[in-house]
């Protein structure tokens, strides 16, 4: 039943109209600013010259990051410098940098658990061994993580401390403080993939750099692709200067320079003049309205789940012996309703009973019928 559109105008978006597919952790196309991004770019290729698509500097260009630590200050409500700063070509490039820069193969990365299943890959792909410590209401059991760091050295600690993918929840300030703590004593660089922060729908959370003060310890990948468009391929990594310098010290930005200099300049504009700060507010709007709206709809159905404060997702368990991996295809076929099942994001935990739902790419109404199909999920038997 499952189509996809290749070639079409998403080529990565299942175009199922019958199946409501919560696995989508992507905005929706209305969330998409094509009028400014077109905008923007068209007033770059007219008017910049030729040096538009030569090689950029490395960290990316000086008034670039003036712009995106502007962006990041008033957003995180934390001083972000722009030697802090260097341009990526989005969080799933810089990971595999980093995981070349810090790790080698066989050695052991620590990763929450469940975390962004993706992530598994690229670590996997450096051949890393990959090691879980599970993340409860408040994030990253750092107690779990210390008993993990006795047993050797790490090459990194990998985390999503802030609206996390895929259970919703924020490291509390204390378990942030204490994995800084951690780091500097057993000698580790807490990698913190944190594209959320700026989604929250009420209180603002506190970024992992804001945690570090200049110990060095914490070097955070930011992104584009939820706050604008994935499709940009556009992100940044912010930590101390000497960490900074170690990131550029990777072969490909020696020998390309900046990872996406061209994007880079489109996204200038918009991030100078406010226009980003504007759509960003409008996203927590909407997106705050659909976690309300599915939130009370799984409340209706008696499905127990995180009640979303922020990001894209939220974590519904569907209970004892529920095996949710098993009873996917079914749940697409019969009911048209599809989701990322728990055990997807799982690093070690059997986390079969659980399931992701994202509410960023469906709207309220969508979200409402989706959750009416999910209802029926528990009573199916595997397919
Ligand atoms: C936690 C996390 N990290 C990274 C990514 C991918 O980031 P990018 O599009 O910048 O490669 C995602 C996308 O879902 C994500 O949820």
């Amino acid at each position: 039943m499952t189509q996809t559109t290749q070639g079409g105008p998403y080529p990565q978006t299942p175009a199922t109209p019958d199946v409501i597919n919560f696995g989508l952790g992507q905005p929706s196309p209305s969330l998409l600013p094509m009028a400014e991004v077109a905008a923007a770019a068209t007033e770059q290729l007219v008017e910049a010259g030729p040096l538009l698509l030569q090689y950029g500097r490395g960290p990316g260009y000086e008034a670039f990051l003036e712009a995106l630590a502007g962006f990041l200050t008033e957003g995180y409500g934390h001083a972000v410098r722009p030697d802090e700063l260097a341009v990526t070509g989005g969080t799933s490039m810089a990971l595999a940098l980093v995981s070349q820069l810090l790790g080698g193969a066989g050695d052991r990365v620590l990763c929450g658990d469940p975390t962004y299943f993706l992530a598994h890959g690229i670590f996997a792909t450096h051949r890393l061994a990959i090691e879980g410590v599970p993340v409860d209401d408040e994030g990253l059991d750092v107690d779990a993580l210390e008993a993990k760091l006795a047993e050797g050295p790490v090459a990194f600690v990998y985390c999503i401390p802030t609206f996390q993918n895929p259970r919703g929840v924020c490291l509390s300030d204390a378990r942030a403080a204490r994995l800084i703590d951690l780091a500097e004593r057993h000698d580790f660089i807490v990698v913190a993939d944190e594209p959320y922060n700026l989604l929250h729908f009420g209180a603002r959370p506190t970024c992992l750099m804001a945690h570090d003060h200049g110990r060095g310890r914490v070097l955070s990948l930011g992104s584009f692709s939820k706050i604008l468009g994935p499709g940009l391929r556009l992100g940044w990594v912010h930590c101390a200067p000497p960490l900074r310098q170690r990131f550029l010290s990777h072969g490909a930005i020696r020998s390309g320079g900046c990872l996406n200099p061209l994007v880079a300049r489109i996204v200038h504009g918009p991030m100078a003049d406010g226009t980003l700060t504007r759509h960003v507010a409008g996203l927590r709007e909407v997106l705050g309205r659909r976690a309300q709206r599915l939130s009370a709809a799984l409340d209706g159905a008696g499905l127990p789940h995180h009640r979303p404060e922020g990001g894209y997702f939220t974590w519904v368990d569907l209970g004892e012996g529920a095996d949710t991996t098993a009873l996917l295809e079914r749940a697409k076929d019969e009911l048209g309703v599809g989701y990322c099942p728990g055990q997807r994001c799982a690093v070690d935990a059997d986390l079969r009973r659980y399931l992701r739902l994202a509410f960023a790419f469906y709207d309220e109404a969508e979200l409402a019928r989706g959750v009416e199909r999910l209802a029926r999920v528990a009573e199916l038997s595997p397919g």
